[in-house]
């Protein structure tokens, strides 16, 4: 599908940002993608002007229905994609400037898995960590520790090709980890791992802030979210709805649960119809 060609100036840096900015580590200004509609229907505005902040060491959540624009804004944020207008900071990196900064901050867990299915879980850790230039040592290391702490170590030397979806996603989880980066983009982690590997998985990413990583989250399980996130967006249609910690929006929203907040706020646009 075609992109709508918005921009027609050349790229300029926003006035009155601070840059860099230690203590944030994801700026995000009026970041917008549109996709040309099909003929006969209305262009898509997967992500129509959102701008927030991520402070540093923050585990943030980014909740919103299916198609909301959740995964639409990570790609833009790590490079795949280009946006439209508006723009982003990472770590004061600019993503339309300054990617190549950027890439060696983060480590991505994308939505649709990304291994090589023909090499074993082990194989593929290593691939990853030799992109990134680690040490032989170094990348066995963490790979033992990381098997171990996500429950995949004895299903390590099978080829991925075999594993089942829940594997799939903890072998990503791995790869995403495996050159320790500051900042993590994770597009639905959990999905499809059973309960108990959820837990430790959760547990896993609740833990990653003692070592004050951010870690940019999108998840449907609302009530992991509550439980583990320091604040959380709420997005549909493109737009940012809400943000704030879960305990904020709940008195906010008079709800028992996150899960609440969320059907309030975005059940509220269907029943408007807006
Ligand atoms: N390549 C594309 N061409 C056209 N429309 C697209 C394209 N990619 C995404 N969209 C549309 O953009 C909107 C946002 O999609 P996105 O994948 O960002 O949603 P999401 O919030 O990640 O949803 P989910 O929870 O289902 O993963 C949707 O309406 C989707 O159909
Ligand atoms: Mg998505």
């Amino acid at each position: 599908m075609n992109e709508i060609k918005t921009r027609t100036k050349p790229y300029e840096k926003p006035e009155n940002i601070r840059y860099p900015n230690s203590e944030i580590s994801i700026d995000v200004i009026d970041l917008k993608k549109y996709y040309r509609g099909k003929r006969g229907y209305d262009d898509v505005k997967a992500v129509d002007g959102i701008s927030f902040q991520v402070k540093s060491g923050e585990l943030f959540g980014f909740l919103g229905p299916n198609g909301a624009g959740k995964t639409t804004t990570i790609q833009m944020l790590i490079g795949l994609l280009k946006p439209n207008d508006g723009t982003a900071l990472i770590n004061g990196y600019d993503i339309h400037e300054d990617l190549p900064n950027i890439k060696e901050l983060i480590g991505v867990c994308p939505q649709e898995a990304a291994v090589f299915k023909h090499l074993t879980g082990k194989e593929n850790i290593s691939l990853f960590g030799n992109l990134h230039l680690m040490p032989k040592d170094e990348i066995l290391r963490r790979t033992e520790t990381l098997l171990k702490t996500l429950d995949l170590a004895r299903a390590s030397k099978r080829k991925a090709k075999g594993y089942s979806g829940g594997m799939l996603r903890q072998l990503n989880l791995i790869t995403a980890l495996i050159h320790d980066p500051m900042i993590l983009f994770l597009d639905e982690p959990t999905v499809g791992m059973d309960p108990r590997v959820r837990r430790k998985t959760w547990e896993f990413i609740g833990s990653l802030k003692q070592v004050n990583k951010t870690i940019f989250l999108t998840t449907h399980y609302i009530e992991e979210a509550e439980a583990l996130c320091d604040r959380v967006a709420i997005i549909d249609y493109g737009e940012l709805l809400d943000i704030g910690s879960p305990k904020d929006l709940m008195e906010k929203y008079q709800t028992n649960d996150l899960e609440g907040v969320f059907m309030k706020i975005t059940g509220r646009r269907i029943m408007e119809g807006i």
